[in-house]
């Protein structure tokens, strides 16, 4: 396989580096003035959350503590049995905490809605979400979520964290994928 110019198997461009960047910058300032004089625990969600979480973190003007978790789907590699094991817990004791889930898209909300309701047992003082994509038409679970950086169409998109195969993570544009890369 081909393994230069991944930003050259991009057909369309949905959000620029630039774009992003502005874009975490404003829920950053909206999560700053939400969580003013309350500490703040940011959970990031393995592995496609990194870039999200690196940038949204720096985007605070503010002490925050981050921890991380990796989750997985039950079965058939599907994502749509809802059934999620944790590969990774976090390491922080979350109780009377402020926690912050970070992810880079809900595409169904069922890991998220797992997440939520997983967190929550362990009895932080509140949980919430923050993710850089949606997509509303691929809903399967109606998951709160308090950050959204952008609403998207129902089609796969990768760069930024978003994957195809494990490849172009490290886009720094998101984008849908040439139709060559399938064939
Ligand atoms: C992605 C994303 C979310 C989940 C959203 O992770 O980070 O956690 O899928 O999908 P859902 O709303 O349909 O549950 P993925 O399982 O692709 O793992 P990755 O982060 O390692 O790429």
């Amino acid at each position: 396989m081909d393994q230069g110019h991944v930003a050259n198997d991009l057909v369309d461009i949905l959000f620029t580096e630039a774009q992003i960047q502005a874009r975490l910058q404003e829920m950053a300032d909206q999560i700053a003035a939400d969580y003013a004089g309350q500490d703040l625990l940011m959970v990031g969600v393995l592995r496609g959350a990194v870039m999200v979480m690196a940038d949204l973190a720096r985007s605070l003007p503010r002490h925050v503590e981050m921890d991380w978790m990796a989750v997985s789907s039950y079965g058939s590699g599907t994502k749509s049995s809802g059934v999620v094991r944790i590969l990774k817990d976090l390491d922080t004791d979350i109780s009377n905490r402020h926690v912050l889930v970070v992810d880079e898209i809900i595409d169904t909300g069922l890991t998220l809605s797992w997440l939520i309701s997983n967190l929550a047992s362990r009895k932080p003082a509140s949980v919430q979400i923050a993710t850089l994509l949606r997509k509303p038409e691929a809903a399967q679970m109606d998951v709160p979520v308090k950050y959204v950086g952008w609403d998207i169409p129902n089609e796969f998109v990768v760069g930024y964290g978003l994957d195809y195969q494990e490849r172009y993570r490290n886009l720094r544009d998101i984008g849908t994928l040439a139709p060559h890369v399938y064939s």
